[in-house]
């Protein structure tokens, strides 16, 4: 059965649908509707964004302990909540149920961690030049903070904006991506069970213009103070360029290219392993997805041949059965693979399935798990012989599409995974640990993995990329408490005249021609 969803605002519901109605199909079956949802207008937005900013300073007076404490019981609640929150993430997006479970302990993992940020939003105490005066830092909430999100990591993603924004005293309007409504507005109702006041945390659906719209206006009114955005490079450019002219710096989480280079002391087997898990676990639609796989000539031949074996056994379809990857996650992101798919050129060799497009009766796919013209569901495809000319070598081609091309030195695997410009993860297989460190200095991604695939950051670490994968931004651990709070520096002269800095400071008399006699 689908559920009508509307927008809250300051713990109201937005009546009226100024935009119409759009629905959210279950991408394994389309005919089963997971939601039918209201499309606020940018003036709604702008609303949100102006009940989060009055609300801000008294959920700021709220202590930080006891604002952590709040991740904790979020924690605790989307835990007792687990399997139903997944099951609706596979229902939703068509992810499947093993993955969907992993993404809820995501929100699980980042509210433990913050739980415990709360008791420690450290400032400094640091000495003065001058005596009888101390100097201190602390860190201040930004206020408030719209955050845009995807729906690839329809509930863990949006976490790792929510969870640290509201524990550093912000709060949030939060505009989830319209095919993901379902699995936000029961992210939004769980976090909400924790106690928190009205307008702290404030949901609205909308479409991408509406939204930017409304990032206007409230950038305009002065009711956003941070923008969060995990989406693609075109989408983070333009808002990039709104939070400039208005002197903020957003935080963003783009699109990646992300390579794997396989080397000749690499394990093939642990690296075809990898190569199948990034590149074709949820359809290629995570931001980690591998996108090139740069494999050293030597062992192009062997490790190619064994790939193209494990893709081509991997079972597809149904998410909720034992398969490696279901459905794209709606139809825009299956018309944008096909657009991926057309660049494929003469001088590309096609593997890894018996088509390549949608799955049906009329190209069939062995071993589908269900019906595949249920829903959406594509082929994986392998390009063989991408060159750096390629649109399929230098473009993110979110979906079940990976790219492989060779190379003869470690400096030249170096330079064509930089290639494309965008720097969010990647992976090298090798035994030999020179190549290692020659890799990790040289590779232009935020993320490095050794041995390990391009996909699977703990929540824990620093996530986030450079050039066209974002603006250097990063999320998780304590490094996003950098986005949504901002240093104060406080001094205190308690000498009773006025000392200025600088000036009025003691210095020792050093010699500095002072040498040791030989
Ligand atoms: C994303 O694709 O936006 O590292 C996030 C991973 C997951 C998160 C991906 N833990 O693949």
């Amino acid at each position: 059965m689908a559920s009508n969803l509307v927008s809250v605002i300051g713990g109201r519901p937005a009546e009226g649908a100024p935009v119409g109605l759009v629905s959210s199909p279950n991408p394994s079956r389309l005919a089963d509707v997971v939601a039918e949802v209201a499309l606020a207008d940018a003036a709604t937005f702008a609303a949100a964004c102006a009940a989060a900013k009055r609300a801000q300073p008294s959920w700021a007076d709220v202590p930080a302990p006891v604002r952590g404490r709040a991740a904790g019981a979020i924690g605790r609640i989307v835990e007792a909540n687990k399997e139903s929150l997944a099951r609706l993430v596979t229902r939703e997006l068509g992810k499947p149920y093993p993955e969907a479970l992993g993404e809820v302990q995501e929100i699980i993992d980042t509210c433990d961690f913050f739980l415990g940020e709360g008791r420690r939003l450290y400032g400094q105490t640091v000495p003065s030049e001058m005596p009888d005066k101390q100097l201190f830092t602390f860190r201040v909430p930004v206020g408030a903070v719209a955050v845009l999100t995807a729906g690839n990591f329809p509930v863990a993603v949006p976490s790792w904006y929510l969870i640290p924004a509201l524990v550093a005293g912000n709060t949030v309007v939060w505009k989830p991506a319209e095919y993901a409504a379902a699995s936000a507005m029961a992210l939004f109702e769980l976090i909400q069970a924790a106690g928190l006041p009205d307008g702290v945390l404030n949901i609205v659906f909308a479409e991408g213009e509406e939204a930017f719209g409304g990032l206007e206006l409230g950038l305009q009114a002065g009711t956003i103070d941070k923008i969060g955005f995990t989406g693609s490079t075109t989408v983070g450019a333009r808002i990039g360029e709104l939070a400039g002219r208005h002197l903020q710096s957003p935080c963003l989480e783009l699109g990646g290219k992300n390579p794997m280079v396989v080397t000749p002391s690499a394990d093939i087997e642990l690296a075809v392993q990898g190569a199948l898990f990034s590149g074709f676990g949820t359809a290629g639609q995570r931001c980690t997805s591998l996108g090139t796989l740069i494999v050293h000539e030597s062992v192009h031949d062997e490790f190619l041949a064994r790939l193209t074996a494990a893709v081509s056994s991997a079972a597809i379809g149904d998410p909720a059965q034992d398969v490696l990857y279901g459905p794209m996650l709606a139809q825009k992101f299956a018309d944008r693979f096909e657009e991926y798919l057309g660049w494929i050129q003469p001088h590309h060799k096609v593997l890894g399935s018996s088509g390549t497009g949608k799955i049906s009766g009329a190209s069939p796919r062995a071993g589908f798990v269900g019906n595949p013209e249920e829903g959406i569901f594509y082929h994986p495809t392998i390009v063989d012989g991408v060159r750096p000319g390629d649109a399929l070598f230098r473009e993110e081609t979110f979906g079940p599409l990976v790219g492989v091309t060779t190379y003869a030195s470690i400096d030249d695997a170096i330079e064509l995974a930089n290639a494309p410009g965008y720097g969010l993860s990647s992976c090298i297989y090798t035994n030999d640990p020179r190549e290692v460190f020659r890799f990790r200095r040289g590779i232009s991604a935020g993320m490095v993995s050794v041995n390990n695939s391009t996909s699977g950051a703990e929540a824990h670490l620093p996530f986030g990329g450079n050039g066209k994968s974002g603006n250097g931004s990063r999320q998780s651990g304590v490094w996003v408490l950098d986005q949504f709070t901002r240093w104060q520096a406080m001094n205190w002269d308690y000498s009773g005249h006025l000392q200025k800095a600088q000036m009025d400071v003691a210095e020792l008399a050093a010699d500095l021609d002072f040498r040791l006699g030989t």
